[in-house]
């Protein structure tokens, strides 16, 4: 017993001593940037001002970028991989799994500064051998390459929404609430003519026919023992779900 523990505390320390050593951290491969100076001005500019980080969820603004749930799963899907930018490997001292990771050193992202920004430049270079995701890993998408474009052009800054605080279930409509739904998400395969599995949601009694055998809220919240609708989409929005949920509880009326 005693032997196993020795053991044990043995290997969590030689554990620790392999991450302190596997970290590359090169302060040499780091852009000088974050002292720039702007021009004409002599102070030491800092480019992320934590006084504006806003960590605290608010209503969704759909003019507004938000890092937590637009950019970061951008950066975790593309370039926090193992030997790139995920926490051990940290390529150039860069660790693109947190807000804090990305910014820690200034250059990768001034705010409202795309010209400045490394990251942005990076994303969108023609040289091959400068890119990133560096081949033979794909190019961001334009759309992808946007976002980041106009978060940064909005401060760059740590913020998140919660689309739920301006979610109204309280009295659903059919016709107001609803009905547009199914108009943008689901009438291309379900409509007047032809509707897929013979369900027509271009009507209210189509609609009220699947929600009364649960099937519409099976498919639309992904529960086991349902296909998933929309057919090979993203999942509806959690408000939009809990519309439709609270409408079929508030009794599925065509109100
Ligand atoms: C791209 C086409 C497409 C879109 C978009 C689509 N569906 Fe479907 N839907 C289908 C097809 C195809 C089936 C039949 C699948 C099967 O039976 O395997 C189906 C079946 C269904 C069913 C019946 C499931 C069952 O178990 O019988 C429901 C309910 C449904 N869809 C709801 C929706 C809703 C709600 C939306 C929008 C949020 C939507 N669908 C969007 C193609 C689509």
């Amino acid at each position: 017993m005693r032997l196993y523990l020795l053991f044990l505390v043995l290997s969590v320390l030689m554990f620790m001593w392999a991450c302190r050593t596997e970290i590359p951290f090169d302060p040499g491969t780091l852009e000088p940037e974050t002292n720039d100076t702007i021009p004409g001005d002599t102070m030491v500019v800092n480019p992320i001002d934590t006084s504006v980080m806003d960590t605290v969820a608010q209503p969704c603004d759909t003019s507004m970028v938000y890092f937590q749930s637009d950019i970061l799963p951008i950066l975790v899907g593309n370039c926090a991989f193992a030997g790139c930018h995920d926490p051990i490997s940290a390529e150039h001292g860069l660790i693109m799994t947190s807000y804090e990771g990305l910014t820690a050193h200034g250059g990768t992202v001034v705010p409202y500064n795309l010209d400045k920004s490394e990251l942005y430049e990076k994303i969108t270079e023609d040289d091959l051998s400068d890119r990133m995701p560096p081949p033979p890993n794909a190019a961001l998408t334009q759309t992808q390459i946007s976002l980041i474009a106009k978060w940064i052009e909005q401060g760059a800054l740590n913020n998140q929404c919660d689309e739920l605080m301006v979610c109204d279930t309280s009295t659903v409509s059919y016709v107001a609430d609803l009905s547009p739904i199914f108009s943008t998400y689901c009438v291309t395969c379900h409509g007047d003519v032809n509707p897929n599995a013979g369900i027509n949601l271009n009507s209210y009694s189509g609609v009220s026919t699947a929600a009364k055998s649960g099937k519409l809220l099976g498919v639309i919240t992904w529960s086991n023992g349902f296909i998933k609708m929309p057919q090979g989409g993203n999942q509806l929005s959690a408000c939009n779900i809990n519309l439709i949920d609270a409408w079929i509880t508030q009794g599925a009326l065509n109100n």
